[in-house]
């Protein structure tokens, strides 16, 4: 008797000490974390993001961009999605320029429609972020899944970890070096910037000031951008393809046509060029290297301790 209450005493302390863990200890992701609760997953993000493709080809775009300002602030924790005036949102690097928000509600809807209080805000975000990618020509993969939303937005973590397009090559290999990433990944995931568009406010100091830059080009970009007004005139990213997931962000900076500063610095006489040069190339190895490296921001995770949940709506905590 005595043997068993100690031994019963062991197991209780030993589940205690497991359940303080559980809050810093993940869960490895996995692919099929949905499979039985949710197999309905994958179908309603990809038809989502077809319709909002469809309705916008840029939005495919602008979900990735969200993807990326999520996982770089606390981790891949949807906790960009919050709304408030502490939100990421309200954050230098978002405030009147993350879009696509009410993307992700409208499958978020129709993901509780389908699977209640199951499917983190996170996860829809991380899936319609490839899906969005191979809608407009870009590679697949499949996306770890298993990811739980944060309580609270982390607004001041938004302005410091996410780099701006003045950036040094050194600024944004020590920026994704503290996230994980290494040169090569910062490399390849830069070739996002293949599809999308920048308002004029971020690139206007290059295509005024700057000598690396193609001289018909600057012109071509001073004409929707003028040295003053016009801030948030649009022009696409990529000059040459604009809304079609393929390597000519690379050819385009061999040519001195990276639209803003921090995209030409990978290929300006630095450790990046040779890549940049192979990415310019060989096609399937910039979507090789490119899923690979989605993959591995994904997986960055929230700092233990943070307290997450499967969020209802993901503007707002439960
Ligand atoms: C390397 C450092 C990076 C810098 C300095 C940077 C900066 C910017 C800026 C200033 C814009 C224009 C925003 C606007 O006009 O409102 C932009 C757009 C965009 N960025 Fe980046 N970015 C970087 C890396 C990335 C990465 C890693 C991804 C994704 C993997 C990404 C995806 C995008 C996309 C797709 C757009 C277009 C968004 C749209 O059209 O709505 N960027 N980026």
């Amino acid at each position: 008797m005595a043997a068993f209450s100690s031994r019963s005493t062991t197991l209780i302390a030993l589940a205690v000490v497991l359940a303080v863990l559980g809050g810093a200890v993940e869960a490895q992701l996995s692919p099929n974390f949905y499979a039985t609760s949710c197999p309905n997953l994958p179908t309603i993000v990809r038809q989502g993001m077809a319709a909002a493709v469809q309705r916008e080809p840029r939005m495919a775009a602008s979900i990735l961009r969200l993807f990326f300002h999520d996982c770089f602030v606390n981790g891949c924790d949807g906790s960009l999605l919050l709304d408030g005036t502490n939100s990421e949102k309200a954050a230098g690097p978002n405030a009147n320029s993350a879009r696509g928000f009410e993307v992700i509600d409208a499958i978020k809807t129709q993901v509780e429609a389908s699977c209640r209080a199951t499917v983190s805000c996170a996860d829809i975000l991380a899936l319609a972020t490839r899906d969005g990618v191979n809608l407009v020509g870009g590679p697949t993969w499949s996306v770890p899944l298993g990811r739980r939303d944060s309580r609270a937005a982390f607004q001041s973590l938004a302005n410091a970890n996410l780099p701006g397009p003045g950036s040094s090559l050194a600024t944004l290999i020590r920026m994704f070096g503290n996230q994980g990433l290494n040169a090569r990944d910062m490399t390849a995931l830069s070739g996002a910037h293949t599809i999308g568009r920048s308002q004029c406010r971020f690139f206007r100091s290059r295509i005024y000031t700057e000598t690396n830059i193609n001289g018909t080009f600057a012109t071509q970009r001073q004409q929707t951008c003028p040295r003053s007004g016009g801030d948030t005139n649009l022009a696409p990213l990529d000059v040459t393809t604009a809304d079609a997931f393929d390597n000519a962000y690379y050819t385009n900076l061999l040519q001195q046509r990276g639209l803003f500063h921090s995209d030409q610095e990978l290929f300006n006489g630095g450790s990046q060029d040779a890549l940049v040069r192979t990415y310019s190339t060989n096609p399937a190895q910039f979507n090789a290297d490119f899923a690979a490296a989605m993959i591995k921001m994904g997986n960055i995770m929230p700092a233990a301790g943070t307290i997450t949940e499967v969020r209802l709506n993901c503007r707002t905590p439960n």
